[in-house]
Parts: structure tokens; C-alpha cells; sequence
């Protein structure tokens, strides 16, 4: 089953409750929700606040990618808010395993997200307690980027390895998706999709939706 987390990202940030109310109807399972700081990617978007606004305006499934340093710090203020899943990156966080105990802890289902040169043998210790990795298929940072063509091999290996050990843990791929490469995207393992530009660039949002979950 393919699941379409489109990022708010690439949305008009003054009409945000408009935005949610066109993901809802048009069949998205989870909003993708990008946390930048500035410092661990050179752009800044909203944190918690925003997360517990949206959670009364939506029952979708709230996917909170921070793009933070030491997000340690503010696991237990998204879980408040009302994060659904909490993504932290590998790259941004010294110690992994504590951050991803407190996501745990606060109730919540965790990931851990990968740039793209980072390889997958970080996750060789921490991959049985995990409900999601995020592998990034552009430079984090900004939406509407190119996708690096090397992410389908990394999902690929990715998938072998959760198989390997009979695990069930979602395989979400984030940067340069759209309904033009889906078809490789999934092919490649990954069973979660975000999508900025592609959905909100188009002059029917809804109809991209359908496609990425279709898978072409
Ligand atoms: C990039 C973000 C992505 C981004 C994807 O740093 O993590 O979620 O919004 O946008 P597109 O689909 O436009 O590449
Ligand atoms: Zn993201």
C-alpha cells in the first residue's frame, strides 16, 4: 500500500487551513510537515506551535520531519503538539538511541531520516525499533529540488536489509518526487511518498495525489 505524505512546505503559508482541507479531500494519508531551523539546513520554517495548530484543524496523520540540531530538544514539544510520527535525522542528533527512546517514551512512532550521502550502516544497530526511515533524495532544505537518480539504489538496499529481518518498518523517500518518477520510486521499496512541488505546483493538486498513490 502506498501512502502520499505531501509537504506543506510548498504550500501558500497565509492559507495553511485551506491547504489541509484540499489534502483531506483528495485522499493524502499523511501531512509532511518541514521543521528547518536555519542551522542544520539553511532555511527556516515553523515548529511546534504550528504542529498543534494543525492538529486541530486535521485527523490526518501528522509526519513531522525535523530538520533540526540535537532535535532532542524539542521531541517532547512536537509530541505535544500533537506529532503523529517524529522524524530525526542521523546526521543531526549525537546520540541516536536516546533521542529515539524519548519518541517512544512520549507515545509516538519514530524515524529516522538519512541524507543522501549518509549511508545505511548507521541504522545497523537502531533499524529493529524503528516504524519509518526517511531517506532524503535531495539535499534537505528547500522544496521543488531535483531528485538524485543514487536514492533508488539506497531504497533498494534499504528494503533488503528491513527483509532480511522480516521487519515491517515504512520506507519513506522525501526530495524530487513526482507522478514522472513514482513509478521508479516505488518500484525501488518505498511505500511512502512525499511530495511538495509536485502537488502544489499543479494546477490540480488532487489529480497528483491520486497518481502517486496509483504508483504512476
Ligand atoms: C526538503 C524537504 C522536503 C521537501 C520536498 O528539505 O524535506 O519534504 O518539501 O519537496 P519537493 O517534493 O518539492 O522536492
Ligand atoms: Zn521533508
Amino acid at each position: 500500500m502506498i501512502k502520499v505524505a505531501p509537504s506543506v512546505l510548498s504550500a501558500d503559508f497565509t492559507r495553511f487551513c485551506d491547504a489541509l482541507k484540499m489534502l483531506e479531500a483528495a485522499g493524502a494519508d499523511y501531512i509532511h510537515c518541514d521543521v528547518m531551523d536555519g542551522m542544520f539546513v539553511p532555511n527556516i520554517t515553523f515548529g511546534p506551535y504550528m504542529i498543534r495548530d494543525m492538529r486541530k484543524t486535521t485527523n490526518l496523520t501528522l509526519d513531522v520531519h525535523l530538520m533540526v540540531q540535537a532535535p532532542e530538544r524539542y521531541v517532547e514539544a512536537f509530541a505535544e503538539a500533537g506529532a503523529d510520527i517524529i522524524v530525526v535525522h542521523e546526521e543531526a542528533t549525537t546520540h541516536l538511541d536516546r533521542t529515539l527512546q524519548m519518541i517512544r517514551a512520549a507515545g509516538k512512532k519514530c524515524g529516522v531520516a538519512l541524507n543522501p550521502h549518509t549511508p545505511l550502516s548507521v541504522l545497523e544497530y537502531v533499524l529493529d525499533g524503528l516504524d519509518q526511515v526517511l531517506l532524503m533524495s535531495v539535499n534537505p532544505g528547500f522544496g521543488g529540488q531535483s531528485f538524485l537518480p543514487y536514492s533508488l539504489d539506497k531504497a533498494r538496499a534499504l528494503k533488503a536489509m528491513i527483509d532480511a529481518r522480516g521487519l515491517d518498518i515504512d520506507i519513506e523517500m522525501d526530495g524530487g518526487i513526482g507522478p514522472n518518477n513514482v513509478a521508479e520510486v516505488t518500484a525501488a521499496g518505498v511505500n511512502v511518498l512525499v511530495a511538495g512541488n509536485a502537488v502544489f505546483a499543479a494546477p490540480d493538486p488532487a489529480e497528483v495525489i491520486r497518481r502517486l498513490k496509483r504508483g504512476k
